[in-house]
């Protein structure tokens, strides 16, 4: 998997007088949700990730204040990319090394997961991600 097909979905925004509300079903993302966690009352300073999944696939959403995603690839490339808007999702594909820093104050992670939780899916050594065929 390449950095350069990482992409950025926008969420559905219904705006009116009363605020905003954005939804997000099936048809906005490219995988059939199996599961919903969040990063939520992270200390400053706090890095977290620091992995790659086998075969996960995951859409990062800011809910609330900002923070940034690391992403690498196995052909040595590197993007930094800013996720402070709620109704912006960042599309993580599987095999895909991801670090998450710089959260703001408040900040909210939402994440939506291709699959459910399975410690095995998990790449943790950044050697063996490179290497793995
Ligand atoms: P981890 O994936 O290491 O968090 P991050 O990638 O944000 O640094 O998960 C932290 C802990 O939570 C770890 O003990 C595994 C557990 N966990 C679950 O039990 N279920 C889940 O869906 C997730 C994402 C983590």
């Amino acid at each position: 998997m390449s950095i350069d097909t990482i992409t950025i979905i926008d969420i559905p925004k219904i705006t009116d007088v009363r605020g905003n509300l954005s939804v997000i079903e099936n048809d906005v993302v490219p995988f059939d949700i199996k599961r919903v966690y969040y990063l939520y009352d992270v200390p400053s300073g706090t890095h977290r990730g620091g992995h790659a999944h086998k075969t996960l696939q995951q859409l990062l959403i800011a809910i609330s204040g900002s923070f940034n995603v690391v992403l690498k690839d196995r052909n040595g490339q590197q993007k930094t990319i800013t996720l402070n808007k709620p109704n912006k999702g960042l599309l993580i594909p599987n095999m895909t090394w991801r670090e998450l820093e710089d959260f703001s104050s408040g900040a909210v992670c939402l994440v939506i997961a291709s699959e459910i939780y399975d410690k095995e899916d998990y790449i943790r050594d950044f050697n063996k991600f490179l290497l793995k065929r």
